[in-house]
């Protein structure tokens, strides 16, 4: 059967890996979350001093980046493939409101893009593949066969991530995480390389008001529409 390129792309917080990882199952397709890999980078700049409350080396981790190996890991019980920094496991480390607070400016760096997206051409070259983040339909696959780009509201937005970060058993407000999404947001539309817009042949999907159920469909029709032409 004929395999193509899914890119879901779309602000922050709307549920896109959600439905990306849920879609991917359901065509027995290879699921990844580039947001992931701009995770795991930002996880290794605090690490390694890079970032920090009042300054960012910019320069110190573009040096750094050769010492950077992200890899993705299925694992069968959480039913997704979870992302390794050189080697290892940090899929819960990078979930935090601090790697979120530092990953929109490590997201700014063309080296650190550079980078990643090479590495998710490589991921995708054989298509049968959902990839879900900012770029993916306009830079990483722009023939991708089909494109999403998902919006929603900054307050649902916010209060989806926030449920999730609660019932991770993070302490935070609820204010805390509406301005890390809208500040995500600004920065990532705004900057020079590889601003989060929606491509041009994109079908944008606002679901604020749609259930995960009626998103899948949605898109599941879409897909196999595609696929069966
Ligand atoms: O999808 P996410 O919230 O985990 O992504 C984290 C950040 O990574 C996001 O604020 C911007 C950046 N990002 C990007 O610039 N390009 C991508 N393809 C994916 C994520």
């Amino acid at each position: 059967m004929k395999k193509i390129v899914i890119a879901i792309d779309g602000f922050s917080s709307t549920g896109k890996s959600t439905i990306a990882k849920q879609l991917a199952k359901q065509l027995n397709y290879i699921y990844v979350d580039t947001g992931a890999m701009y995770r795991a980078v930002t996880y290794f700049a605090l690490e390694n001093e890079c970032i920090g409350d009042s300054f960012f080396k910019e320069d110190d981790l573009i040096n750094k980046l050769s010492e950077i190996t992200i890899t993705f890991k299925f694992n069968e019980k959480a039913g997704f493939a979870e992302v390794y920094l050189n080697g290892k496991n940090i899929e819960s480390d990078i979930r935090t409101l601090k790697v979120s607070k530092y990953v929109s400016p490590v997201a700014t760096l063309s080296e650190v893009r550079r980078k990643l997206v090479e590495q998710q051409q490589l991921m995708g070259k054989d298509k049968g593949i959902v990839m879900d983040g900012r770029d993916i339909g306009t830079v990483v696959f722009p023939d991708a066969e089909l494109k999403i780009f998902m919006t929603a509201s900054a307050e649902t937005r916010a209060k989806r991530r926030y449920k999730e970060l609660l019932d991770r058993g993070h302490n935070l407000s609820y204010e805390d995480v509406l301005e890390n999404v809208t500040t995500r947001d600004h920065i990532d539309s705004t900057r020079e390389d590889s601003p989060l817009v929606k491509a041009n042949d994109a079908i944008e999907i606002d679901n604020s008001n749609l259930t995960i159920e009626s998103q899948l469909n949605r898109l599941i029709q879409l897909a196999d529409d595609i696929i069966s032409k």
